[in-house]
């Protein structure tokens, strides 16, 4: 059929340009992409006392996380059992009991419903409806990795480690360069006219970008590590479910390149107990510093290090995003920054404004790449789109073998596999995964008859 023999094309590196902004393949994307894989939808640190909980969506389900009395995190589907209100309209906060603005109904923050008005004199009781063992309804699937949070709707869904493979190799520099893991402010959210999946290849291994869109932070000086020449030395790595670029840093030891890139001396000390061996030699004896990355399907990452204000120093930041499907031609962007829950306070105060400066809704580089996009997804939407095929197979020869080797492990410690220089590797990877997820149909889920036998 015309879909598989597309979705061929794509696995080659060949990619329709109509599937940046298609109705049909965005409701594929929904039912067999959004349906099955674990989405990303908050860090355990925004919800750190009983009670607190924020409301997240995976599309157009809406979900409360929320910690309850026995500090167990939970995500329930935001739809009242009555009528089917949306239960919590708040964004964040804390409670005990979220009620029902509807009729009334309450649930506690564990999800059991506790309080149904009338319950006598409408339903007879609990001989009519019972109210006992009723709950929201939880989250086919949740799990957490570093404290990030992802939930699935398929109930089926292999578990998150399985799922996320080595990629959690590189998922500790950005979340875990201490024991006491990462804490995040925000997210800011903002929406943007542009298809999802533009913002998650980017992210995963759009160096070639880099030069020619944020021209402009180049030449005001934001930068130490401007210079294109310099970004090819660089190394794009894949593993598991996802991957990202780093930056070749100049001759040192772990230690030197960490400093160098702006850690104080104790955080430095802190990674080097928290992370492993071959964790500690990418950075070191191999020299690569991580930089952005992708986690399929929508999860991103971004570490950093601009100049601070007039001064030659620089300083890192971390920030994690999430490109959350609005339809297939607008996107909401969730950013968060996040910081070593062990970092100097004055480190996080200076990391974040290094953040805003950089990234989110009023972040340079933000500006530079949005305008892109959306221009993109435009055009991908006429009729002269659909009989393109973009080649996305920069890396690679005519007969699929790569222009240059993957690293050998002497060269590189991490798992997956590496390559030195510009191509569009993990911009593949994603893409391939992206279309064995829209392959495979989908069975039809069990329903759940509220006030029935569970
Ligand atoms: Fe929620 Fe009626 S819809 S109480
Ligand atoms: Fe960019």
């Amino acid at each position: 059929t015309d879909q598989s023999r597309l979705l061929e094309e794509v696995r080659r590196g060949m990619i329709p340009a109509h599937i940046y902004n298609d109705e049909e393949v965005f409701q594929l994307e929904k039912e067999r992409l959004f349906g099955r894989a674990w989405v990303f939808v908050g860090h355990e640190s925004e919800i750190p006392q009983p009670g607190d909980y924020v409301v997240r969506r995976v599309l157009d389900d809406s979900f409360i996380l929320s910690r309850g009395e026995d500090h167990q995190v939970r995500a329930m589907f935001n739809m009242c059992l009555h009528r089917g209100m949306q239960v919590c309209r708040a964004e964040m906060g804390n409670a005990s009991h979220f009620r029902c603005p509807y009729h009334g109904w309450s649930y506690r923050n564990d999800g059991r419903l506790v309080g149904l008005p009338f319950h006598k004199e409408a339903y007879g009781g609990e001989a009519g409806f019972r109210r006992k063992s009723q709950t929201l309804l939880p989250a086919p699937a949740l799990d957490t990795y570093n404290g990030l949070i992802f939930i699935s709707l398929d109930p089926d869904a292999p578990p998150l480690r399985e799922y996320l493979g080595d990629f959690t190799f590189y998922l500790d520099y950005y979340t875990k360069q201490s024991a006491g893991g990462i804490e995040l402010r925000g997210p800011q959210r903002w929406r943007v006219k542009a298809n999802w999946k533009i913002g998650a290849e980017n992210f995963a291994g759009d160096m070639y970008h880099t030069p020619q869109t944020h021209t402009s932070v180049v030449e005001i000086g934001l930068f130490r590590e401007p210079k294109a020449e310099k970004r090819k030395d660089g190394c794009t790595y894949w593993a598991g479910n996802g991957g990202g670029t780093t930056y070749k840093l100049p001759p040192g030891s772990f230690e030197e390149r960490l400093r160098y890139v702006g850690y104080p001396d104790e955080m430095v000390e802190r990674m080097k107990q928290t992370w492993s061996a071959e964790q500690r030699a990418v950075v070191g004896e191999d020299g690569f510093m991580i930089s952005a990355a992708s986690a399929f399907p929508n999860l991103s990452f971004v570490h950093n290090w601009p100049k601070v204000e007039d001064s030659d120093d620089v300083l890192p930041f971390i920030s994690i995003r999430t490109w959350q499907p609005v339809g297939p031609d607008e996107t909401e962007v969730l950013s968060w920054f996040a910081v070593d829950a062990q970092a100097p306070e004055e480190f996080k105060a200076l990391s974040y404004k290094a953040y805003l400066m950089c990234f989110g809704s009023t972040g340079m580089f933000e500006q530079d790449d949005v305008e892109n996009w959306v221009s993109l997804t435009n055009t991908a939407a006429g009729s002269m789109a659909r009989r393109l095929l973009l080649n996305s197979r920069m890396g690679l020869l005519e007969d699929d073998s790569p222009v240059v080797d993957p690293l050998p492990r002497e060269r590189f410690s991490g798992p997956g596999s590496a390559y030195v220089g510009y191509g569009e590797y993990n911009q593949r990877h994603l893409l391939r995964r992206w279309a064995d997820y829209l392959e495979k149909p989908v069975e039809s889920a069990a329903t759940i008859r509220v006030g029935g036998d569970q």
